[in-house]
């Protein structure tokens, strides 16, 4: 039976990916999927099998999950069209009696995080499915940070709407390796896993640490969501884009990412990648 990777033309399908690999899976019953077409390349240099997996399409799931004994579902990234698109990945597990493993979002059922409303749909659906199935609610990738990191190491400020908000946020390879535990070790069937950073953090630590490994100071200002949206154009997006990082923002300043219980550090056997090794890699030092 295969392990199918949806997402793995992505940033963390291709960690699960080399995570699967790294534990001794057989390339050959590995699938991973996307539709990049040069993803997929470099994905198969890797000696996998590979499929183009387009959610939107329905017969490029059925080919893929053939023979399919697990599938791990990345959520995509087109909101607003991915409770449709994750309802024909669940369909076509069904179809094939897969396991089914799905990356969502913090306490989606209930959370008021703004990005929270296809995870509860998609993991409604998976209640109602009839599929084994596990839920891996991560929190934020450290890695979304990296330009905040950047900038604060150029010109010694960070802009933020956070307020005295924390993110338990870990590093999409401590994510990845907990999906592929999950994947291998089938003792999570059944359960929604909260995963986040052992330590999390808010804006003044992020200052301090970019402060430390750039060696100059960094200060924190703080943005109400109207003038956040403002400095947000200036940096070039548009108003879409801009209210919605905003809106992200809030949520954090409102505590919505701040929880973390040592699941994922429990699950990888190891603690989560700290943020001051994140931010040395982001800036060399
Ligand atoms: N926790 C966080 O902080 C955070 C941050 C950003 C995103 N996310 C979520 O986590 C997911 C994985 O993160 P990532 O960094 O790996 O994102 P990413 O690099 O943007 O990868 C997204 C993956 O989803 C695939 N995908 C998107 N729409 C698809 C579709 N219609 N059909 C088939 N595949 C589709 C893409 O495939 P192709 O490129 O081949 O089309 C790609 O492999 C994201 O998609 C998003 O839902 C979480």
């Amino acid at each position: 039976m295969s392990i199918v990777i949806t997402g793995a033309t992505g940033h963390l399908g291709r960690l699960v990916v080399e995570q699967l690999l790294a534990r001794g899976v057989d390339p050959s019953t590995i699938v991973a999927g996307g539709r990049n077409e040069e993803a997929l390349a470099g994905l198969a240099a890797h000696g996998v099998r590979t499929a183009r997996i387009d959610y939107a399409d329905p017969a490029t799931l059925e080919d893929a999950f053939a023979g399919a004994g697990k599938v791990l579902l990345i959520s995509g990234n087109e909101v607003g069209k991915r409770s449709v698109q994750h309802k024909a990945v669940i369909d076509a597990a069904r179809r094939v009696g897969a396991e089914l493993v799905y990356t969502s979002a913090p306490r989606a059922s209930t959370s008021a995080l703004v990005l929270a409303p296809e995870h509860k749909a998609t993991e409604g659906l998976l209640e109602g499915s009839g599929l084994t199935y596990t839920v891996l609610r991560n929190n934020w990738y450290t890695e979304n940070y990296a330009d905040t990191i950047r900038r604060a190491a150029a010109t010694g400020e960070i802009l933020t709407g956070t307020g005295s908000g924390r993110v338990a946020s870990a590093t999409r390879r401590d994510y990845a390796e907990s999906a592929a535990v999950v994947l291998l070790s089938g003792e999570h069937a059944g359960e929604i896993l909260e995963l986040g950073g052992d330590e999390p953090w808010d804006m003044d630590e992020l200052a301090a640490t970019v402060s430390a490994v750039a060696g100059r100071p960094v200060t924190v200002h703080q943005v109400g969501t109207d003038e956040h949206v403002a400095a947000l154009k200036g940096f070039g997006l548009d108003e879409d884009a801009a209210g919605f990082a905003a809106a992200l923002d809030a949520n954090i300043a409102d505590g919505l990412l701040a929880e973390s219980d040592g699941t994922l550090a429990r699950i990888i056997g190891r603690p989560t990648t700290p943020l001051r090794e994140y931010v040395g890699e982001v800036l060399g030092g």
